[in-house]
């Protein structure tokens, strides 16, 4: 029987009692669904399950995003492979929700892991509805006001110069043009405000100077490292995260140099409003 269990009194759940080998009842489609809205990021132990289970979970809540990094490792389209020995400074290890340099950021990550090395590769995830809240009135009140650029060409440049990417940046930047969403997001279901800034690739924040610009994002990024907002998971075989890209970041802690091979799917989303 499906058994979800809050982790800490921030965000955090885990989730039990389910197999994610077999299409989900819709009682318990509904109630994962719920609990992520509620929880942030779900947990799942011991699900040793394929990719194209893995995907077919993810699309039990909505259509699969195909990312535009396709790496090199990927054998379906919908499916981001980070294999990964030696992780620092490649991305992953900055603050961040995936992919909110796309007009439409997804709504949900599913991760596995496939190979994990013997200590290490943990993930933070931190809560961005109390980031928000967590604001000083007067900088709630500016951050309300306040929309930012996302640009692709930040994490590519990492995916390209650590091998990863199979693509060129001036395709890339083509397809992807630098977009804009607002620096404080309303989420579509909760309607709770949450800090959306991303540490990979918000570039300018819009009407600033390059200099005020580049201040207050910095605030903003590091507020976001405050261990108050966070949770951190440590992976094994099998293990699973589903996490709201809308209210919700991660950090993956880049402290290993053996090898580490996580599956990831999004989930298409909405436009930030
Ligand atoms: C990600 O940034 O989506 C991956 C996180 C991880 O590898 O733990």
């Amino acid at each position: 029987m499906l058994d979800i269990q809050p982790v800490n009194p921030t965000l955090g759940a885990n989730v039990s009692g389910v197999d994610l080998r077999k299409p989900l009842s819709p009682a318990d489609r509904d109630a994962i669904e719920a609990a992520l809205v509620e929880y942030g990021v779900l947990f799942f132990r011991k699900q040793d399950i394929t990719p194209e289970q893995h995907i077919a979970f993810a699309r039990q809540f909505g259509e699969l995003d195909v990312p535009p990094l396709q790496t090199k490792y990927s054998a379906n389209p919908e499916m981001t492979v980070l294999d990964q020995d030696s992780p620092k400074g490649e991305g992953a290890d900055e603050w961040h929700s995936d992919n909110t340099f796309a007009a439409i950021p997804p709504m949900g990550s599913v991760l596995r892991a496939v190979m994990i090395p013997p200590l290490g590769g943990d993930t933070c995830w931190a809560n961005m509805h109390a980031a928000y809240d967590a604001l000083s009135g007067p900088l709630r009140r500016m951050v309300d006001e306040l929309s930012a650029v996302h640009d692709i060409t930040k994490p590519m440049r990492k995916a390209i110069a650590a091998g990863h990417s199979v693509e060129s940046l001036a395709d890339i930047q083509a397809q992807w043009p630098p977009v804009v969403h607002p620096v404080a997001r309303t989420h579509p279901v909760t309607k709770k405000k949450a800090l959306f800034v991303n540490g990979n690739s918000t570039t300018q924040l819009v009407g600033m100077s390059e200099r005020e610009s580049e201040t207050i994002l910095r605030l903003l990024i590091d507020h976001v490292r405050d261990p108050l907002f966070q949770v951190r998971f440590s992976w094994d075989l099998h293990s699973m995260a589903f996490w709201d890209n809308r209210s919700v970041q991660h950090y993956a802690v880049p402290d290993y140099d053996q090898r580490r091979i996580m599956n990831r799917v999004t989930i298409v989303g909405d436009r930030p409003y």
